[in-house]
């Protein structure tokens, strides 16, 4: 499957229990950040599964850009010849980050305090999202941002010749701006301090310190301290990648509304500012356990087992929540469509601005399956059917969005007709595997 070529038709069709081990592929978060501070230690970085979904592998031939050697050993496994903080050459052309606002947003910061000049662009859905948002506070180390109207890219950026360090308050929920603004400050002398009032994915700070950069977070009045001391020498390290959470939210949410399922996701790391959904099944009564609990490199790990679950009930999802579970509204709304009583889901703005307005997009193909959805700027309201009332049988739009596609074809594996989306190409961004993962667990998706 492929995000850029012509559009890949498929279709979900109700199924038997699923049953079996659902491996998914490595978290996405991470496998960008491995790439990046990989190619600003000093020296060989290895990285074991990472996620080779498009997002990745563009940002992996970003880095080549940039002067890195990133080789691709096989098996999931990667190699990272930094060139150390600072260290990034000029690249000879555009930097096509694709679909990732993850990528583009993270390769800016990294490069805004390097006294080069780079170009970015992506495909339409990263092309309408905003960049302003990382680009101001890039202004204030010194560097200059030029696009199109409205913060969009095409964009270029001219790193800070002689950048100063930062103090910064992240005006929205949001670990891209966070993790740009620190990995600017990694090239800037003295501290950068950002401050975040609710926490988000703190990955970066957490690999800054593995790979031994000076690194503080402080709990305050104000929210999250993170107190970052410039132009360290980063130390190559051994990654192992742990399982994306946002990726085992589909199998999980999958077998939560299959009857008879009872289905196994090994290895999922359980990071609290990533394992919102979890918490959020189990309240709505879902079936969902964690065994074999463990902390590997750093992160917790769990396996998870999902089973059937005929009496999910409708929740009110606190708000503070949101920014640990931000991707996963999309597959919530369809367990939702197959839950009795409302599910209402506010605070959550930023769902407008990620791949697609994902508040539109489930809500108008929610509606055209049968599952009444009522929305406003920040919120919105999916009023379950209850299991087995769903009635599918439309073609939805995935809006260049790999989790909208995803979550489509999970609606119709338990709806009464079968659920169609108009292009599953865009999965291939983070979990290329998804098709024949879900088939060998017993799921009915094919390409029309
Ligand atoms: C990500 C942060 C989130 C998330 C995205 C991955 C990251 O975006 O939606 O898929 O790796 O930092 P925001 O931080 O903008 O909410």
């Amino acid at each position: 499957m492929s995000g850029h070529g012509a559009p890949i038709p498929m279709i979900s069709t109700a199924c038997g229990p699923l049953t079996g081990t659902a491996e998914v592929p490595g978290d996405k978060s991470i496998s960008h950040r491995s790439l990046i501070l990989g190619a600003m230690a000093v020296g060989e970085t290895t990285i074991e599964g990472l996620l080779e979904g498009q997002d990745v592998l563009d940002t992996a031939k970003a880095m080549r850009a940039f002067g890195a050697e990133v080789t691709e050993l096989g098996g999931g496994k990667w190699s990272v010849h930094g060139v150390g903080v600072g260290g990034f050459a000029e690249p000879d052309g555009v930097i096509d980050c694709g679909n990732s606002g993850t990528g583009v947003r993270l390769i800016m910061g990294a490069m805004a305090t390097c006294p080069i000049t780079a170009t970015f662009t992506g495909d339409a859905s990263l092309n309408g999202r905003p960049m302003a948002r990382v680009t101001d506070p890039l202004a204030l180390f010194g560097c200059q941002a030029v696009g199109r109207s409205g913060g969009r890219l095409p964009m270029t950026l001219v790193g800070a010749a002689d950048p100063v360090p930062v103090r910064y308050v992240v005006p929205v929920p949001s670990a891209q701006v966070k993790s740009a603004v620190l990995l600017a400050g990694l090239n800037a002398p003295g501290q950068t301090v950002v401050i975040e009032a609710e926490a988000t994915r703190d990955h970066t700070e957490r690999m800054l310190a593995g790979f031994g950069a000076e690194i503080s977070v402080e709990q305050t009045d104000e929210g999250r301290v993170i107190t970052l001391i410039g132009q360290p020498e980063l130390k190559p390290q051994h990654i192992e990648v742990p399982r994306d959470p946002s990726s085992a939210a589909f199998p999980v949410c999958a077998a939560l509304i299959v009857p008879g399922s009872d289905v196994l996701v090994p290895g999922i790391g359980l990071n609290p500012t990533r394992a919102g959904l979890f918490t959020t099944l189990r309240e709505m009564g879902a079936d969902l356990t964690y065994e074999n609990e463990r902390t590997e490199g750093g992160e917790p790990v769990a396996d998870l087992r999902a089973r059937f679950s005929p009496y999910l009930k409708g929740i009110e999802v606190p708000p503070a929540r949101a920014a640990s579970m931000i991707d996963e509204y999309p597959v919530l709304s369809v367990v939702a469509s197959y839950a009795t009583g409302q599910t209402v889901m506010r605070g959550v703005k930023e769902l407008r601005v990620k791949e697609s307005d994902r508040i539109d997009a489930m809500a108008k193909g929610l509606r055209a399956n049968g599952v009444e959805v009522e929305e406003g700027p920040d919120w919105w309201i999916v009023t379950g059917r209850g299991h087995g009332n769903v009635a599918g049988g439309a073609t939805c739009a995935s809006q260049l969005d790999h989790r909208i596609a995803m979550s489509f074809l999970i609606l119709g594996m338990a709806s009464q007709d079968p659920v169609q989306v108009d292009d599953g190409g865009p999965i291939a961004t983070s979990f290329p595997i998804f098709e024949p993962l879900m088939a060998a667990l017993g799921a009915q998706v094919s390409r029309t």
